[in-house]
């Protein structure tokens, strides 16, 4: 069984949800606490062993590929006011030299469509493919969780997690057929369906492992929801031939591309952080006891007289 070394990250969406705050800035680079979105999921896969990154970027991306790099004036400044902490923070982050790939999506033909445009870089390996919209927390982390299924089956493999009905539009959704000690046999896929139309409320949470052959698949499929090229769609296809198995992430998902979600992800994250945890918690704490307050009706008798 071949040993998952790379990963792609489609970087290339516009991040319209967030504006202005994307307007010169991309999606990605937003911070959860003090760290951009992206660098948790970078991590998460450095964690689970991968050895090269591959970004699919778009127009405005540049600064991603200037944060995997050395900022040489920063460093020496760092340095020259002996602040190792900070420097040995940024070293930390950076991936090792050569093991990053940069490549453009020129036009927003879909997920489907990002992910081919790494096929040259990738080759003819299996791979992990990490959604940055997706931020999870959990340990290990979801892409090491998945390898375990993959260590047992080979083949592809897909992070999913319950949600609500009302929520299965959102997201592709699998058909949960025969179950073993690491997850599922996946029996059905389908991207963004109508509630009566989904096999489950398990949905697809932006963590694959992909044999190879996706790429030829992807070549020529046809566009599907949405008017966009979709991976799910290139997934079907490939199931006729080769097993999909799901697992269920055990931690937690932040859907950061909306913004409770990335709301949501920056206070887990703030009260999992020994340095910051206890003060935040009394501030958010003060926030909401003040905020509940507010929201109180007025008592009877106590209101603005009319
Ligand atoms: C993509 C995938 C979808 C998946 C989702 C997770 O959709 O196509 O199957 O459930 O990511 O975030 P998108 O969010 O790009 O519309």
């Amino acid at each position: 069984m071949s040993p998952i070394r790379k990963a792609i990250f489609p970087v290339a969406g516009l991040g319209t949800r967030f504006l202005p705050a994307t307007k010169a800035m991309p999606k990605e680079m937003l911070t959860i606490v003090d760290k951009p979105v992206i660098q948790y999921v970078v991590d998460e896969a450095r964690e689970a062993g991968i050895e090269h990154f591959v970004f699919v970027t778009g127009r405005n991306k540049s600064v991603i590929e200037d944060h995997f790099d050395i900022q040489v004036e920063l460093e020496l400044t760092l340095k020259e006011r002996g602040k190792t902490q900070e420097m040995e923070i940024l070293q930390a982050d950076l991936p090792p030299p050569g093991a990053t790939s940069f490549t453009r999506q020129q036009a927003p033909l879909g997920l489907g469509h990002a992910v081919w445009c790494a096929r040259n870089i990738v080759g003819q390996e299996p791979f992990a493919l990490l959604l940055p919209d997706m931020v999870m927390q959990g340990e290990p982390g979801c892409l090491s969780q998945m390898l375990a299924a993959y260590g047992k089956h080979g083949g592809n493999v897909i992070a999913v997690e319950e949600t609500e009905p009302e929520n299965v539009h959102k997201y592709g959704i699998v058909g949960v057929g025969e179950e073993d000690e690491t997850g599922f046999h996946i029996d059905q896929m389908v991207e963004k369906p109508r509630p009566e139309d989904a096999p489950s409320n398990m949905i697809i949470s932006g963590r694959y492992i992909l044999q190879p052959e996706i790429f030829d698949l992807l070549e020529n499929q046809a566009t599907g929801a949405g008017g966009e090229i979709q991976i799910t769609d290139a997934m079907i296809s490939l199931a006729k031939q080769q097993r999909f198995s799901g697992v269920r992430f055990d931690g937690r998902t932040f859907d950061c591309g909306s913004k409770v979600g990335f709301l949501a992800a920056n206070v887990a994250f703030a009260l999992s952080r020994n340095d910051i945890a206890d003060e935040f918690h009394a501030a958010l704490t003060d926030i909401m006891s003040k905020d509940a307050k507010a929201r109180q009706p007025a008592e009877k008798g106590g209101g603005p007289a009319a």
